[in-house]
Protein backbone atom coordinates (compact mmCIF):
# COMPACT_ATOMS: atom_id res chain seq x y z
CA UNK A 1 0.00 0.00 0.00
CA UNK A 2 1.77 3.42 -1.09
CA UNK A 3 2.11 5.83 1.44
CA UNK A 4 -0.35 8.04 2.35
CA UNK A 5 0.12 12.19 1.70
CA UNK A 6 0.09 13.02 5.31
CA UNK A 7 2.47 10.03 6.26
CA UNK A 8 4.87 10.99 4.12
CA UNK A 9 4.72 14.80 5.14
CA UNK A 10 5.00 13.50 8.25
CA UNK A 11 8.06 11.28 7.60
CA UNK A 12 10.04 13.52 5.72
CA UNK A 13 9.14 15.97 8.93
CA UNK A 14 11.03 13.71 11.15
CA UNK A 15 13.90 13.05 8.72
CA UNK A 16 14.20 16.57 9.46
CA UNK A 17 14.46 16.33 12.64
CA UNK A 18 16.84 13.57 13.20
CA UNK A 19 19.26 15.95 10.93
CA UNK A 20 18.72 18.78 12.99
CA UNK A 21 19.81 16.59 16.11
CA UNK A 22 22.78 15.18 14.60
CA UNK A 23 23.63 19.13 13.58
CA UNK A 24 22.91 19.72 17.51
CA UNK A 25 25.11 16.85 18.27
CA UNK A 26 27.92 18.14 16.14
CA UNK A 27 27.85 21.32 17.60
CA UNK A 28 28.28 19.85 21.05
CA UNK A 29 31.23 17.61 19.58
CA UNK A 30 32.74 20.79 18.65
CA UNK A 31 32.34 22.57 22.03
CA UNK A 32 33.76 19.91 23.87
CA UNK A 33 36.67 19.59 21.81
CA UNK A 34 37.39 23.59 22.03
CA UNK A 35 37.30 22.34 26.20
CA UNK A 36 39.73 19.37 25.63
CA UNK A 37 37.23 17.25 26.97
CA UNK A 38 38.23 14.26 24.54
CA UNK A 39 35.99 11.45 25.73
CA UNK A 40 32.70 13.78 25.84
CA UNK A 41 33.51 15.04 22.19
CA UNK A 42 34.04 11.01 21.71
CA UNK A 43 30.35 10.63 22.80
CA UNK A 44 28.85 13.36 21.11
CA UNK A 45 30.24 11.93 17.58
CA UNK A 46 28.85 8.70 18.28
CA UNK A 47 25.56 9.91 19.23
CA UNK A 48 25.36 12.22 15.99
CA UNK A 49 26.49 9.25 14.15
CA UNK A 50 23.18 7.35 15.29
CA UNK A 51 20.95 9.94 14.88
CA UNK A 52 22.03 10.09 11.03
CA UNK A 53 21.59 6.39 11.21
CA UNK A 54 17.77 7.28 12.46
CA UNK A 55 17.55 9.78 9.89
CA UNK A 56 18.52 7.16 7.22
CA UNK A 57 16.51 4.41 8.24
CA UNK A 58 13.29 6.78 7.66
CA UNK A 59 14.63 7.78 4.17
CA UNK A 60 14.96 4.32 3.32
CA UNK A 61 11.23 3.66 4.75
CA UNK A 62 9.89 6.04 2.89
CA UNK A 63 11.21 4.94 -0.42
CA UNK A 64 10.39 0.72 0.62
CA UNK A 65 6.72 2.32 0.42
CA UNK A 66 7.23 4.45 -2.84
CA UNK A 67 6.78 7.42 -1.20
CA UNK A 68 9.00 10.70 -2.03
CA UNK A 69 11.69 12.01 0.34
CA UNK A 70 11.91 15.77 0.48
CA UNK A 71 14.71 17.66 2.73
CA UNK A 72 14.13 20.40 4.00
CA UNK A 73 16.25 23.00 5.57
CA UNK A 74 18.05 22.23 9.17
CA UNK A 75 18.79 25.70 11.14
CA UNK A 76 22.11 26.33 12.72
CA UNK A 77 22.60 24.76 16.27
CA UNK A 78 23.42 26.28 19.42
CA UNK A 79 27.09 26.18 19.78
CA UNK A 80 27.90 27.97 22.83
CA UNK A 81 27.53 26.46 26.58
CA UNK A 82 28.12 27.53 30.35
CA UNK A 83 29.38 24.27 30.88
CA UNK A 84 29.22 20.44 30.15
CA UNK A 85 26.19 20.37 32.36
CA UNK A 86 24.02 22.68 29.99
CA UNK A 87 24.74 20.79 27.06
CA UNK A 88 23.78 17.92 28.91
CA UNK A 89 20.50 19.75 29.99
CA UNK A 90 20.19 20.88 26.29
CA UNK A 91 20.75 17.07 24.70
CA UNK A 92 17.65 16.19 27.24
CA UNK A 93 15.71 18.46 26.04
CA UNK A 94 16.30 17.58 22.51
CA UNK A 95 15.55 14.34 22.77
CA UNK A 96 12.39 15.04 24.63
CA UNK A 97 11.19 17.67 21.70
CA UNK A 98 12.46 14.24 19.63
CA UNK A 99 10.06 12.15 21.60
CA UNK A 100 7.24 14.23 20.80
CA UNK A 101 7.76 14.44 18.01
CA UNK A 102 7.53 10.65 16.80
CA UNK A 103 4.63 9.94 18.97
CA UNK A 104 3.20 12.77 16.37
CA UNK A 105 3.57 11.02 14.10
CA UNK A 106 2.85 7.81 15.48
CA UNK A 107 -0.68 9.33 16.59
CA UNK A 108 -1.12 10.13 12.80
CA UNK A 109 -0.17 6.55 11.46
CA UNK A 110 -3.07 5.16 14.19
CA UNK A 111 -5.58 7.71 12.89
CA UNK A 112 -4.83 6.81 8.96
CA UNK A 113 -4.84 3.32 10.29
CA UNK A 114 -1.56 2.85 8.56
CA UNK A 115 -0.06 -0.29 10.19
CA UNK A 116 3.18 -0.67 8.55
CA UNK A 117 4.31 2.62 10.07
CA UNK A 118 3.13 1.90 13.58
CA UNK A 119 5.03 -0.69 13.19
CA UNK A 120 8.08 0.74 11.79
CA UNK A 121 8.46 3.35 14.42
CA UNK A 122 7.85 1.09 17.50
CA UNK A 123 11.59 0.91 16.97
CA UNK A 124 12.19 4.58 17.37
CA UNK A 125 9.74 4.62 20.26
CA UNK A 126 11.47 2.32 22.24
CA UNK A 127 14.81 4.02 21.27
CA UNK A 128 13.88 7.24 22.71
CA UNK A 129 13.24 5.65 26.02
CA UNK A 130 16.80 4.87 25.71
CA UNK A 131 17.96 8.10 24.99
CA UNK A 132 16.36 10.25 26.93
CA UNK A 133 17.65 8.00 29.67
CA UNK A 134 21.31 8.12 28.85
CA UNK A 135 21.22 12.01 28.44
CA UNK A 136 19.45 12.19 31.74
CA UNK A 137 22.22 9.96 33.79
CA UNK A 138 24.73 11.47 32.36
CA UNK A 139 23.43 14.91 33.60
CA UNK A 140 23.07 13.24 37.01
CA UNK A 141 26.36 12.55 37.25
CA UNK A 142 27.47 15.98 35.98
CA UNK A 143 25.65 16.84 39.23
CA UNK A 144 27.14 14.97 41.31
CA UNK A 145 30.63 15.84 39.62
CA UNK A 146 30.02 19.40 40.66
CA UNK A 147 32.48 21.87 40.33
CA UNK A 148 35.16 18.82 40.88
CA UNK A 149 38.09 18.88 38.59
CA UNK A 150 38.73 15.78 38.63
CA UNK A 151 35.49 14.08 38.62
CA UNK A 152 34.83 15.62 35.38
CA UNK A 153 38.49 14.06 33.85
CA UNK A 154 36.77 10.55 35.18
CA UNK A 155 33.78 10.85 33.49
CA UNK A 156 35.37 12.30 30.22
CA UNK A 157 37.33 8.91 30.13
CA UNK A 158 34.24 7.25 30.85
CA UNK A 159 31.87 8.65 28.26
CA UNK A 160 35.49 8.23 25.76
CA UNK A 161 35.12 4.64 25.62
CA UNK A 162 31.62 5.21 23.78
CA UNK A 163 31.30 2.74 20.72
CA UNK A 164 34.68 1.03 21.74
CA UNK A 165 32.39 -1.75 22.97
CA UNK A 166 33.34 -0.66 26.70
CA UNK A 167 31.36 2.21 26.95
FE1 LIG B 1 17.06 10.07 16.80
FE2 LIG B 1 18.12 11.08 19.58
O1 LIG B 1 16.72 10.58 18.49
Amino acid sequence: MKLQASIETALNRQINHEMAAAYSYLAMEAWFEQQNLAGFATWMRVQREEELEHARLIFSYVHDRGGKVTLGAVDGPQGEFGSPREVFARASELERGNTKAIHEVYELALKEKDYATQSMLKWFIDEQVEEEKTTTEIEALLDMAGDNRSALLLLDAKLGSRGTGEG
